[in-house]
């Protein structure tokens, strides 16, 4: 059985979940749940990135413990995901114990192979990066991200000698040139490795809100040593190996642009270190804007996802992010977007035909959905939408995928508009178009699953079909002429209420 393997980043519990934090999750996920459709054994690992100072700095100013503020916020990401229907495998916090042995046992193996040594480290830092930055990395003085004032930082730390590892990495690239998508991503990070690498402080003396290293206990691991650890601690390294073994490397780990460093250059050579492979694959999204800015909580201009989902049902929320982007590019957020697409695709396209169908079955077929015919001018459509629909899922491009099976829709409302059926005599002519056009709904209604997880199903159900599309499999289940006729049809309420702005 082919295994896939995918991972979020973990976020940071200084602040509950916001869009950018579900664009990513829900990316993942629906790119996962169209691998279970093609028969894989799948697991989706996400979770929550809980020491550091940014924390402890958000616990002090609520005047709690770090570990009782992550303990506040943490569930809040769970229960976003669970909403959001997210169907992730793992949902790992650091301050596991799992975790902690997983992360003692990679710094002691990165240790004992000689890239772990002290020095002195000066320089500037950002705490909402937590990440350290040259001075010519600044921006007008300012980290280039947050475009917040950084802290200047003189420490005796642990340091991993990243510089080490500049020809090991570059050649790991060579060999592997998919491995990050999209393909100009992999360029950037190349051209950083190229510039040349500086070694990273892996440990920090003045914070004890962290992990302790397991040599010397008067430091604590560096935040994204500890981050980044998740992806194989949560799969069992330090603590059940064979798990390990079965799961790593993993497939893709989703991030956003903003962590491609940590991910595609620091992670990479960690592992290289340790004696680990690196992962098989990244897969970067770009970032949602907000006039322009990247969304984020240190800019304090970010949209609550489950506000959205208030208004637009969670598939709503689900399609527009996942169609209204090309992944990997920047995309802009606004409410007239959202609903432009909802109004557009899923009211007037998806739901329409789902209504129509109904509306014709039910006066002119007596109720019962007929059978397709097999030289239907939609099976070739059909055909087409179901290659194309799954060779961009299978290359992390959501919005290529739903516009693929979107054709199809847009094709059979056609084909019902040729032929107005709702004017027809009941009889086998009517017949005929009907059974074409229930069985290319219930094409889409598979392939659009991954995505409208929840209207999908119901759609699936008014047409009379039985039992859930995500037992369904992509290559034997798509193909035409499987809807079987004589089914009950219903109408019931729209799916997709048109929306005002
Ligand atoms: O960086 N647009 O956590 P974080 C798109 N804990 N995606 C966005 C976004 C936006 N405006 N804002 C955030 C961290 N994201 C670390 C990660 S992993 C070992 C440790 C998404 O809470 C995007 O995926 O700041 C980004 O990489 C991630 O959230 C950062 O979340
Ligand atoms: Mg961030």
């Amino acid at each position: 059985m082919t295994k896939f393997s995918a991972t979020t980043p973990i976020y940071y519990v200084n602040a509950k979940p916001h869009l950018g934090h579900a664009y990513t999750t829900i990316v993942a996920d629906a790119v996962s749940r169209w691998h279970r459709l093609l028969g894989d054994d799948v697991h989706l690992l996400t979770g929550t990135d809980e020491h550091g100072l940014k924390i402890q700095q958000a616990a002090d100013a609520q005047g709690v413990s770090p570990q009782a503020f992550a303990d506040s916020i943490a569930p809040l990401f769970q229960q976003a995901w669970q909403r959001l229907n997210i169907t992730h495998d793992d949902f790992i916090r650091t301050t596991e114990k799992r975790h902690a042995v997983g992360v003692q046992k990679l710094l002691q193996a990165c240790y004992d192979a000689g890239d772990i040594e002290s020095d002195v480290y000066k320089g500037q830092y950002c705490v909402a990066c937590e990440a350290y930055f040259t001075d010519d990395e600044l921006v007008e003085g300012k980290c280039p991200i947050h475009r917040t004032p950084t802290t200047f930082v003189e420490e005796e730390n642990y340091f991993f000698r990243l510089s080490r590892f500049e020809d090991r990495l570059l050649q790991w690239y060579a060999d592997h040139p998919q491995a990050i998508t999209p393909g100009f991503r992999m360029n950037e990070v190349i051209g950083f490795i190229k510039t040349g690498l500086h070694d990273f402080s892996i440990s920090r003396k003045t914070l004890t809100w962290g992990i302790p290293l397991p040599w010397d206990s008067s430091h604590v691991a560096y935040v994204w040593f500890d981050a980044l650890a998740n992806y194989i601690t949560a799969l069992g390294y330090g603590t059940d190996d064979a798990a390990f073994a079965k799961r790593w490397p993993v497939d893709y780990h989703f991030i956003g642009k903003d962590i491609i460093r940590f991910h595609c250059v620091y992670w990479p050579a960690m592992l290289m270190s340790a004696g680990i492979e690196p992962p098989k694959g990244w897969a970067v999204g770009g970032w949602l804007l907000t006039d322009g800015e990247k969304m984020s909580k240190t800019a304090g201009n970010v949209v609550d996802p489950l506000d959205l989902i208030d208004v637009f049902g969670v598939d709503g929320f689900r399609y527009y992010v996942l169609a209204d982007t090309t992944y990997g590019n920047d995309g802009d957020f606004t409410l007239e977007g959202i609903t432009k697409r909802f109004n557009s695709d899923l009211a007037n396209n998806l739901g329409n035909l789902a209504a129509r169908i109904a509306t014709v079955v039910e006066k002119k077929c007596g109720g019962l959905g007929p059978k397709p015919s097999a030289n239907s001018p939609l099976a070739e459509i059909a055909a087409t939408a179901v290659r194309e629909t799954s060779a961009a899922w299978m290359a992390v491009q959501p919005s290529k995928a739903l516009e693929a099976t979107w054709q199809l829709i847009g094709a059979t409302n056609s084909h019902l508009e040729n032929h107005e059926p709702w004017k027809m005599e009941p009889g086998e002519a009517v017949e005929t178009v009907m059974g074409d056009a229930l069985e290319a709904l219930r094409i889409v209604t598979i392939l659009a699953n991954p995505a409208l997880p929840t209207t999908t199903q119901e759609i699936w159900k008014r047409i009379g079909l039985a039992g859930d599309i995500s037992d369904l499999r992509i290559d034997s289940d798509t193909t035409w002429g499987q809807y079987p006729g004589g089914c009950a049809v219903v109408k019931g309420e729209p799916l997709f209420p048109r929306k005002t702005l």
